[in-house]
């Protein structure tokens, strides 16, 4: 995933912090409280942090979660999603958010998406595919811009 730290009017924000945490390839988190069935990938962390440069890109090589299950009723399950954690306007600020994958047919169905009502807020939270930014017979590229603030924000779950 990679993509552009802005503010509200397209201007780059360098060298902020950006963080991200997810599950594994089976759904699974490296956490004490995840009890899922899918086990752990003793090759996997699942976390990464790095400044944005010059030009607030930031990037992060990693892979694909997988969804998994969310005890909201016995058949949800949560779309394939990369928790962000970025460094906002004011160094006090931490915004946090989470990052869907484009066509996931898991988005419209997830209990936690759904409790946003406006679904401008959700296109806000969606990946895109990039082939442009792919690497071939390597990895596939998910674009994800972070509007820090002003009303094409990103949707901040924290706000
Ligand atoms: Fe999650």
């Amino acid at each position: 995933m990679f993509g552009r730290v802005v503010d509200q009017f397209g201007k780059p924000v360098p060298h902020t912090l950006v963080e991200m945490w997810q599950a594994n390839a089976g759904g699974r988190y490296r956490h004490r409280n995840d009890n899922y069935l899918a086990p752990l990938d003793p090759s996997f962390g699942g976390v990464g942090r790095c400044l944005t440069d010059d030009q607030g890109w930031y990037r992060f090589r990693t892979i694909k979660p997988g969804p998994y299950p969310w005890p909201n009723d016995p058949n949800s399950w949560r779309p394939s999603h990369i928790h962000v954690s970025v460094m906002g306007p004011a160094i006090s600020t931490r915004l946090i958010t989470q990052m869907y994958f484009e066509g996931d047919p898991l988005i419209p169905l997830c209990p936690i998406v759904n409790t946003l009502k406006d679904p401008d807020a959700v296109e806000t939270m969606i990946g895109r595919l990039d082939m442009a930014h792919s690497n071939p017979m390597d990895c596939l590229a998910y674009r994800f811009d972070l509007v820090v603030r002003g009303e094409l924000q990103t949707y901040f779950e924290n706000q």
